[in-house]
């Protein structure tokens, strides 16, 4: 079953609270979370393998660790995932990024796929799904359906404001897909927004309504 890990590190506690803020402008939010999204970087690749490679320093030789050539794909979920994607190539900046656009449908709260592309070698990745929302998980899960169909075998999702009805969602979709998450809200609203959320990610990064 798929676990869930919820980051309560006080930086990310903080960060996010200006982010929730309504009065936070759009280079602050941007700013805000691309800073959370390397702190999550940080704990996400916790369990990255590691190696033992001969090094000299200025006074002996010794043995020291590097991360083994793990391949990691970093995917954004169009609009608001890009808003995360530097944040973690600061930490891993050999990833490549794929994209995976959806939007939702405003009536039907249903994802729209309207724009894929990946990595060559999807077989031979781990991935790191983003999006800076999680509501009804419709997003989330379509992304990943679309990635497995494409061959991806290793999958993380990865968000700052999950609803619980996102998570089990996803959960339930794919319970082999292990979920990182900024904070737990309480529930969705009848037009299926996080309350208290943060409002609309995509609109409050870039700048539209
Ligand atoms: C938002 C958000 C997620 C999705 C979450 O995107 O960035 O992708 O909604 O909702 P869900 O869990 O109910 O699917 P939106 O569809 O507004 O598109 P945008 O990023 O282009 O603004
Ligand atoms: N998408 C957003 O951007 N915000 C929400 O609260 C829900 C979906």
């Amino acid at each position: 079953m798929a676990k869930v890990y919820v980051f309560d590190h006080p930086l990310i506690q903080h960060k996010l609270t200006y982010i929730r803020e309504k009065d936070t402008g759009t280079k602050d939010f941007r700013e805000l979370v691309d800073e959370v999204a390397t702190l999550m970087a940080f704990e996400i690749t916790r369990d990255m393998p590691l190696e033992e490679i001969e090094i000299e320093t200025p006074v002996s030789k010794t043995k020291s660790k590097v991360i083994s050539g793990k391949k990691i794909g970093v995917i954004p979920i169009l609009r608001a995932g890009i808003g995360m994607v530097d944040g973690i190539l600061k930490l891993i900046p050999a990833a490549k990024v794929g994209h995976i656009g959806l939007y939702r449908d405003p009536e039907t709260l249903m994802p729209v796929e309207y724009y894929v592309k990946l990595p060559s070698d999807v077989e031979e990745r781990d991935f790191i799904v983003v999006d800076p929302m999680l509501a009804t998980g419709g997003s989330a899960v379509e992304a990943i359906n679309s990635l497995k169909k494409r061959g991806a075998k290793n999958i993380k999702f990865m968000c700052l404001i999950a609803a619980p009805e996102g998570v089990e969602a996803v959960k339930n979709a794919h319970p082999d897909v292990d979920i990182y998450i900024a904070a737990l809200d309480e529930r969705l609203n009848e037009k299926g927004y996080i309350i208290p959320g943060l409002g609309d990610a995509g609109d409050r990064l870039f700048g539209t309504k």
